[in-house]
């Protein structure tokens, strides 16, 4: 049949989808762009904030109108995090909607799918026993086929045990777990052998990473060293990390392996301690800036990245010129922002959302203006130096091509090690190719620079 899978939220659902196209095509799907296009409408949700909820709410009503007065069939489907949350309240509140399946279900949508078209709508939640299985779909992977050309996401944990108060992904995907360091490092093999040359590891928290059997721990530092040690791994990334869990081990691990990219995501969400311990992040705001200077003592040019939430229950303008402060402390390379929004089941959702939209639309405009300024000190000071990029392919800020002045030239888009996006100019045929670039200019997102041999 024609799929149009649509993914909504963070890095972990785009390596679900991206497995679940692997799955679809193996079971003789085809897979489309366009949904006016499709026999079957899949969405992959997230839960996180309520406005993603909100998106996948305003497709719904429209794509099952769509299908009562079609002639021909189609298929509509919730999968992934907003599908868990919602349950069956999904197929209650959407009359005609023929696919439920949380995140862990994503092997079974073909059989599903099957299940569906023979007009038995079908529902699967991830239930206590999915644990076992859960790498299948990630072992069962087709290295060959590559969204992008030089760069994969493996999985190396799935779930969370930190329970942040306000967070719902333990509650949608689950408590913590591992994968065998085996079965990455194999996946991580075939991902390169298939040509990849740079690997991000995910998790949710990447860093409590632990794998423990017969008398033998795998740490996440030791995974590194692993992973790291795979012929033709040219750069070894890894997002994201919780501040509880940052071992020296780990930084050292980041200082010695030359692979392993300088470059953390430490969300911090709050500078304030009094928030810092409404939101049960379980560090205070001495020990992340202590953290911070860590990282940069034990680990040479590393660059930070952050995620801040304003207008959590109870903030105060106080606690929201703390957080300035702490940007301003961690010299962020960027930083993302977010409005508290209340999920229902979190221990937040129980504190009054005392924080007007105004203020949180206020407070999340500040923290962002105080970012752009940080961001650009941090980006000027790479002004004049030559930086390795692994070409990404042609910059999005097409209404420059015009200007270009030789053809089969274009401006391209690529990251460096530290993950600081830098366009230049160059031919097309550089994407996926590693090529120096001295720096001649910076915004507080960007860096603009000139191929060294052109
Ligand atoms: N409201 C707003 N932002 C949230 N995040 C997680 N839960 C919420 C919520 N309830 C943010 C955090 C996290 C990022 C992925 O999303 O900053 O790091
Ligand atoms: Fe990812 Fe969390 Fe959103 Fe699920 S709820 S898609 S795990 S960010």
């Amino acid at each position: 049949m024609r799929i149009y899978l649509e993914t909504m939220g963070c890095q972990m659902n785009r390596l679900d989808s991206e497995l679940l196209t692997g799955v679809l095509r193996a079971a003789g799907h085809e897979m489309v762009a366009d949904p006016r296009q499709a026999e079957v409408l899949l969405y992959n949700t997230c839960s996180v904030r309520q406005h993603a909820e909100d998106k996948v709410h305003s497709r719904l009503g429209p794509d099952l109108r769509r299908k009562a007065d079609s002639h021909r069939p189609i298929l509509v489907g919730v999968l992934g995090c907003m599908a868990q949350r919602l349950g069956s309240l999904l197929p209650a509140r959407y009359t005609g909607l023929d696919l439920v399946a949380g995140p862990g279900q994503l092997a079974h949508i073909p059989a599903m799918i099957a299940q569906a078209a023979a007009g038995k709508p079908a529902f699967a939640l991830d239930g206590a026993d999915c644990a076992e299985d859960f790498d299948a779909i990630d072992l069962a992977r087709d290295a060959s086929f590559a969204p992008q050309r030089s760069q994969a996401f493996v999985r190396i944990t799935r779930g969370c045990n930190k329970r942040c108060a306000y967070c719902v992904v333990p509650a949608v995907r689950g408590p913590e777990v591992s994968r065998r360091p085996e079965h990455i490092v194999e996946e991580v093999r075939r991902l390169i052998d298939a040509g990849r040359s740079q690997i991000t590891l995910l998790g949710q928290t990447v860093n409590s990473y632990r794998w423990a059997e017969a008398g033998r721990t795998v740490r996440f530092s030791d995974l590194l060293a692993m992973v790291s040690g795979v012929p033709g791994l040219r750069r070894l990334r890894f997002v994201t990390s919780h501040p509880i869990d940052f071992g020296d081990d780990v930084l050292a691990a980041m200082r010695d392996l030359p692979n392993v990219c300088p470059y953390i995501h430490l969300p911090a969400q709050s500078g304030s301690d009094a928030v810092l311990k409404r939101m049960d992040r379980r560090y205070t705001r001495s020990q992340y800036d202590e953290l911070v200077d860590r990282c940069r003592r034990i680990v040479p040019g590393v660059v930070l990245a952050g995620d801040f939430i304003v207008g959590f229950p109870g903030e105060t303008d106080a606690d929201q010129a703390a957080s300035a402060e702490l940007i301003r402390h961690s010299a962020y390379k960027n930083c993302f922002v977010f409005k508290y929004s209340p999920r229902e089941g979190t221990a937040a959702a129980q504190m009054p959302d005392d924080v007007s939209p105004t203020v949180k639309r206020q407070r999340n405009h500040e923290l962002l203006a105080v970012q752009r300024e940080v961001g650009l000190a941090h980006h000027a000071g790479y002004v004049g130096r030559e930086l390795e990029v692994l070409t990404e392919g042609p910059s999005r800020r097409v209404d420059k091509q015009a200007r270009l002045p030789q053809p089969g030239r274009m401006q391209l888009v690529g990251r460096t090690v530290g993950d600081h996006i830098v366009v230049f100019d160059g031919p097309i045929d550089l994407a996926g190719q590693y090529v120096r670039v001295r720096i001649t200019g910076a915004t507080s997102l960007t860096l603009f620079g000139q191929r060294c041999d052109d």
